[in-house]
This record gives C-alpha cells, sequence and structure tokens, in this order.
C-alpha cells in the first residue's frame, strides 16, 4: 500500500467511526461499536498492523497519525459511555438485564384526609341535608362568650366543667378575658347575636382543655356545635334530628336514648347515647358492658341565654347539641387512643384514605 491510500484509508475509518458513535444510544451497542474499531480484530487495529507493509520511511508518520487516531477515538468513546451512563433510558437498557419493564411501576405516594376531617365533613354532610349551614367561629375566645354569656358566671362552680388554658394578658382591673375556647359553645351566642331566628347552625372548630393527655383526653380537640332556634321548637325537635344523625353515621338500625345531664347554657340538659353496634345493646368492651354509647350532650336553648343575645324566650326556642369529632371517629374506625390522631404516624393516617 503507498502512502495516498494508506492515509484516506485511515481518514475514511476516523469519518465513519465517529459518525457511527454519534448515533449510538445504548451501552450495548457502543461495546460493539468498541470491539468493531479498536477490539483485537477492529478496524483501528488493523491499521496499527498495516504500518508494517509501508514502506520504512513512512513508517515513522503513518504510525504517529494512526496512534493519534487510536488514542482520539478512545477518548471518544470513554466520553460517550459515560454521557450514556448518566442518561440511561428504557430504550437505551432494555437489550441488557439491568431493567425488567415488564415489572409493574412503583406507586405515587398521595395525601388523605386526616381522620378528624374526613369525619368532621361527613357530620357536618349529614346535618347540611338537614337544612343546617355550617360555619367557623374563633379559637382565641373572650371569657363573656365562652362563659358568661352561656349562663356560667364569673366564680360558677360550673366552670370547673372547663379547664381553661388563659391566655397571658391581664387587663388593668385584674381580669383576664382571652382564653382557648373550652368548647365550640360561645359560636351559639355570637351566631344569635348577628342575626334574627330562624337560626340553623353547625360549627365545628378546634378547642382546648387544660388537661392531661391519654387514651380519650387531648388537650386539643375537635367539636362539633349545632343549634337550632326558630318558633315553636320542641325536644321532640332536638329528639328526631339527633336521632336521624345517629342513624346516618352508625347505620339505620340505631336507636338513640336521651337521659338527663346538666350544662348551664341548656334545660333541659340531656346527654345523647346510642344503643352498641358492636353488639347491639347485648354489653361488650365498646360500649364499657352497659349496651350504651354516649355520643353527645344536647339540651333546649335555656331561655336565660335567649334574653341575652335579645331573642324573645317567650316567642323562640331552641335545641343545641355539641359532640366531640374524634370520638365519633373512634368509635366509626375502633380506634382505641385518641392520642394517635394527633401524632402524625404516617402508619396510622394512611389507613383511612378512601
Ligand atoms: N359545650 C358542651 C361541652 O363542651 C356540650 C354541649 C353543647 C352541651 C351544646 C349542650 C348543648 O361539654
Amino acid at each position: 500500500m503507498d502512502q495516498d491510500s494508506y492515509l484516506k484509508l485511515q481518514d475514511d475509518i476516523e469519518k465513519e467511526a465517529v459518525s457511527a458513535l454519534t448515533e449510538i444510544a445504548s451501552l450495548v451497542d457502543l461495546e460493539s461499536w468498541r470491539v468493531d474499531q479498536l477490539g483485537r480484530n477492529g478496524k483501528v487495529t488493523g491499521l496499527l498492523r498495516g504500518i508494517s507493509e509501508l514502506p520504512v520511511d513512512l513508517r515513522r508518520e503513518a504510525g504517529g497519525k494512526a496512534n493519534s487516531l487510536k488514542n482520539a477515538l478512545t477518548e471518544k468513546y470513554q466520553a460517550h459511555k459515560s454521557y450514556l451512563e448518566g442518561h440511561s433510558t428504557i430504550e437505551s437498557e432494555s437489550g441488557t438485564n439491568s431493567l425488567d419493564v415488564t415489572l409493574p411501576g412503583r406507586n405515587i405516594e398521595s395525601g388523605t384526609l386526616h381522620p378528624t376531617t374526613a369525619t368532621v365533613r361527613e357530620i357536618c354532610k349529614v346535618f347540611e341535608s338537614m337544612g343546617f349551614q355550617t360555619i367557623e367561629g374563633p379559637e382565641v375566645e373572650l371569657d363573656t362568650y365562652n362563659f358568661q354569656k352561656l349562663n356560667i358566671p364569673e366564680d360558677h362552680p360550673a366552670r370547673d366543667m372547663w379547664n381553661s388554658l388563659w391566655i397571658d394578658r391581664v387587663l388593668p382591673d385584674g381580669s383576664r378575658p382571652l382564653l382557648l375556647r373550652t368548647h365550640t359553645s360561645p359560636m351559639q351566642i355570637r351566631t344569635m347575636e348577628s342575626q334574627n331566628p330562624p337560626v340553623r347552625v353547625v360549627v365545628p372548630g378546634k378547642t382546648y382543655r387544660y388537661e392531661a393527655t391519654d387514651a380519650t383526653h387531648e388537650w386539643q380537640f375537635c367539636q362539633i356545635e349545632g343549634l337550632a332556634v326558630d318558633k315553636d321548637i320542641t325536644f321532640a325537635d332536638l329528639k328526631g334530628t339527633l336521632e336521624e344523625f345517629a342513624r346516618r353515621i352508625f347505620g339505620d338500625k340505631r336507636k338513640a336514648r336521651f337521659r338527663c345531664d346538666f350544662f348551664p347554657f341548656v334545660e333541659p340538659g340531656a346527654e345523647v347515647s346510642i344503643d352498641c353496634f358492636k353488639c347491639e345493646g347485648r354489653g361488650c368492651r365498646v360500649c364499657g358492658h352497659t349496651g350504651w354509647i354516649e355520643i353527645m350532650g344536647a339540651g333546649m336553648v335555656h331561655p336565660k341565654v335567649l334574653e341575652g343575645v335579645g331573642y324573645d324566650p317567650e316567642i323562640y326556642s331552641g335545641f343545641a347539641w355539641g359532640m366531640g369529632a374524634e370520638r365519633i371517629a373512634m368509635l366509626k374506625h375502633g380506634i382505641d387512643d385518641i392520642r394517635q390522631f394527633y401524632s402524625n404516624d404516617v402508619r396510622f393516617l394512611k389507613q383511612f384514605s378512601r
């Protein structure tokens, strides 16, 4: 071979190798390229071997060129290899065993409603379907609304029913009028003060009590208040409404029981229970072997409370209730510790996804 055809051959090999390399998109193809060009029987290797057949005086220059071609292609090969390793695609990998495209994909985790939120929404929906409007109110409340206007005067022993978290702001007269609301009942007053009867509201929201926590007590929990005021509202309306609620949440067969209880802002006051859905009233662990489960406090709005907001108790009457949202959720889902709701353990929270 003379010098010209040797150099042309070298040139052709280089062009072909480089253009082939740019097309390569997988490590498998890259490996066969390497074997074709730089392998033991590859074209570049053949070029180097061919040097010995050239006239002696040309060998030096041709050899130098062939060697730099080999080095240049090796460098390009390395660069392309690291490029492919960083950007492997299903197409580029599917020829190897490293990726099984028939495997099921990974699940994408999606968030879900917190069980308390889900329960609150479900409960409010039931009352909305009966004509109640869902509203919310402040969590930092005035003593007046949390207690006084609810017929709980200062120094009244009934205040002990609610252990309060006071806001550290003492007025010049020594009074501390702000606290974290201990129940959602202040919204009864705020609602009646801001509108005329008829009133039908349901008020979900956070409430706070200065209490030690255990399986059934949290210092922060969620209540759902309800209030209906109109002409001719009787205890029968209270019973009918709350019984219907119990059936919609706990099942068609549920019976409700109303027994006397005391809350300063209602007269008469009642504790509302349902017959145990677990044992059908026979007695079990869920109902503490009584056959009944208490689900809320309720009663007819006290005439003094109506008077206080400017409603004439001779014309208007009403009923109110207050229930713990977590308690309802615990009963519905068989959860035995209220602290689960606020510990943010994903394994717990996940169970309630719909
Ligand atoms: N606010 C009462 C409580 O927190 C519950 C209640 C509300 C009772 C409305 C009667 C009427 O214990």
